[in-house]
């Protein structure tokens, strides 16, 4: 079945067998321009990773800011450097950025290091975006891996602000550990209120955890899917949208409508400097969401 929106052809088959141009890139999006901002909230959310809230300063430039789901920042900490994180709020969200940041290294370290009222700056926003206007009508599963929840909270926030155009979603969350999961005083909301099915794992199970334990491709078997009116966005570490994509494969969803989002250490986002390209393809401006098929016939991109 297949879910009538307004102005919306049901009958039209979006998708052709041939290689996608990357017609998701939303090249007009791309801009250099960098906004001054300060830390208004932490939330520490493990270990590792916190939820940082940035309001840009100027009033008129944070009217003016503007991304799409599955784009990216580039981040500056003044006397450390730059790095690219994928924007983890809602696109109706003017008021913050909200971006999810994992300590790695010399960057990163730093900011973890920052308190409320701090000031950094954030350049972009960057790369291509996941189609969600094309999802329009169809049931959409939304598959994470550890971090890979960050880059998929923005697509989440966007189905909940268009909850009535989209049939049904399904989140399938899966980490290494239960300590490891983000944002689990949300899932609550986006079930009950959000209406997306939330389906969760870890591969090693703590005493604490009463849920599965397993890969992610086990949550399959709770999910029903209907291949030929069904996307899906997959974010994690390459191995896992690797199995992931095959699986869905297998079950006849084609290539070109699951999304992933490729990353690669950047150092201009804007296709000037070469450091993130796989064979020909600039990673920050072609990507970072590609099509599976895309990805597939980018040698050495996963
Ligand atoms: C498009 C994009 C979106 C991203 N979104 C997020 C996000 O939402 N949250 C988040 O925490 N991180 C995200 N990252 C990864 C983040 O950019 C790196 O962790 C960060 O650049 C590390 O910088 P650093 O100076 O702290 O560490 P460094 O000192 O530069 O490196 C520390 C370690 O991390 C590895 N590393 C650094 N950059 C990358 C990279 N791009 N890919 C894989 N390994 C890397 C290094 O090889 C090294 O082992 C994203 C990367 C890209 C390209
Ligand atoms: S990061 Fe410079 S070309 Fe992509």
């Amino acid at each position: 079945m297949r879910f009538a929106v307004p102005g919306q052809d049901v009958n039209r088959e979006p998708f052709n067998d041939q290689i996608p141009d990357f017609h998701y890139r939303s090249s007009l999006m791309q801009t250099d321009r960098g906004y001054k901002c300060r830390i208004t909230n932490i939330v520490p959310l493990t270990e590792n990773e916190k939820l940082f809230q940035l309001r840009i300063l100027d009033p008129d430039e944070r009217n003016i800011f503007r991304f799409r789901p599955g784009q990216f920042l580039m981040l500056q900490i003044p006397g450390y450097g730059e790095v690219p994180i994928s924007i983890s709020s809602s696109t109706s969200n003017n008021e913050q950025v909200e971006l999810c940041i994992r300590k790695a290294g010399h960057v990163t370290s730093a900011l973890f290091e920052a308190r409320m009222g701090a000031h950094v700056a954030i350049r972009g926003p960057f790369g291509s975006s996941f189609p969600m206007e094309e999802m329009n009508g169809r049931h959409v599963i939304l598959v994470a891996g550890g971090l890979g929840i960050a880059p998929l909270r923005a697509p989440l926030f966007w189905i909940n602000d268009h909850r009535d155009c989209y049939g049904d979603v399904h989140l399938l969350y899966g980490t290494k550990e239960s300590s490891q999961m983000l944002f689990t005083y949300q899932f609550e909301e986006w079930e009950k209120i959000n209406h997306i099915s939330m389906h969760t794992i870890v591969e090693k199970a703590s005493p604490d955890w009463s849920g599965r334990t397993g890969m992610i491709t086990e949550l399959f078997d709770e999910v029903e899917i209907e291949p030929d009116n069904t996307y899906a966005i997959v974010c994690g570490p390459p191995i896992m949208f690797k199995f992931v994509c095959n699986y869905l494969d297998k079950q006849g969803i084609p290539m070109n409508r699951m999304f992933v989002s490729l990353e690669r250490r950047m150092h201009c986002g804007m296709g000037k400097c070469c450091r993130c390209m796989v064979g020909s393809t600039f990673t920050c401006v072609d990507g970072p969401v590609f099509d599976y098929w895309s990805v597939m016939n980018l040698k050495e991109a996963i």
